[in-house]
């Protein structure tokens, strides 16, 4: 088999609210750059796109672009996309972001540019939803691709989620993990692909672990 060109995602987005503040979740990206550390040791391809994280890869094979808002990232698939052969969207990317206006003369911006000042009165921020990022990259891919996508869940809706995310989103594999693997060490998934089989780790592993894990299902799944 030829060298698999392997396209990750990782870390939180920080969507605007002004000019110094922004809507994030705790994401910390660490799953993220093991599987692009691992895969670069493997001698594959590797483009990490990165968000705003205090981490980076160490193998200094991984190609690194970085993002901050679910634009940012959008615009990066679109460049990378179409010429991986595996996309793994680990990005913890934010459902909402704080309203844009628009300007008579077009131009968009976020809620107030500026800093926003200290008030009496309570403050209402409006929230719109972003695109499904890795919906649209899989309503576009081309024969061949195989794309990984994450559920972070809660426990008694892992596996119903999951499901429902493969099939939504037209997935070839969603790894499902509980809420309390965000910013954790460990991370303790089942991976549910298309066809109906579902592969479970021992109990929770060190993320470092689960990169070699997830790939080697990955590879697998390739070589079918
Ligand atoms: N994702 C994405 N674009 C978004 C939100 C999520 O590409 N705007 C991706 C994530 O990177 C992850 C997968 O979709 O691989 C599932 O993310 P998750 O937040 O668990 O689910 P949502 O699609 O946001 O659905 P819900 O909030 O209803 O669980």
């Amino acid at each position: 088999m030829p060298t698999p060109q392997i396209l990750i995602t990782a870390g939180p987005t920080h969507e605007p609210i002004d000019a110094v503040r922004f809507i994030g979740n705790r994401s910390s990206g660490r799953l993220g750059v093991a599987l692009a550390d691992e895969a670069a040791r493997r001698g594959w391809s590797v483009t990490l796109l990165l968000g705003p994280v205090c981490i980076a890869p160490a193998e200094a094979g991984v190609r690194v672009a970085g993002f901050r808002t679910a634009d940012d990232l959008d615009a990066l698939l679109i460049e990378h996309v179409p010429t991986c052969d595996v996309l793994i969207m680990a990005a913890a990317v934010a459902d909402y972001r704080p309203r844009r206006t628009v300007s008579p003369d077009g131009s968009s911006s976020h809620t107030g540019t500026g800093k926003i000042k200290r008030g009496d009165q309570s403050l209402i921020l409006e929230l719109e939803p972003t695109t499904d990022l890795l919906a649209k990259a899989a309503a576009a891919r081309r024969p061949g691709q195989f794309f990984v996508g994450f559920a972070l869940e809660p426990r008694d809706r892992l596996r119903v989620s999951a499901l429902a995310k493969l099939e939504r989103k037209n997935l070839d594999m969603v790894v499902a993990n509980p809420l309390e693997t965000m910013d954790a060490p460990s991370i303790e998934a089942t991976v549910f692909a298309r066809g109906g089989t579902s592969l479970h780790t021992n109990g929770a592993v060190e993320k470092s672990e689960f990169a070699g894990w997830l790939l080697d299902v990955v590879q697998s799944s390739l070589r079918r």
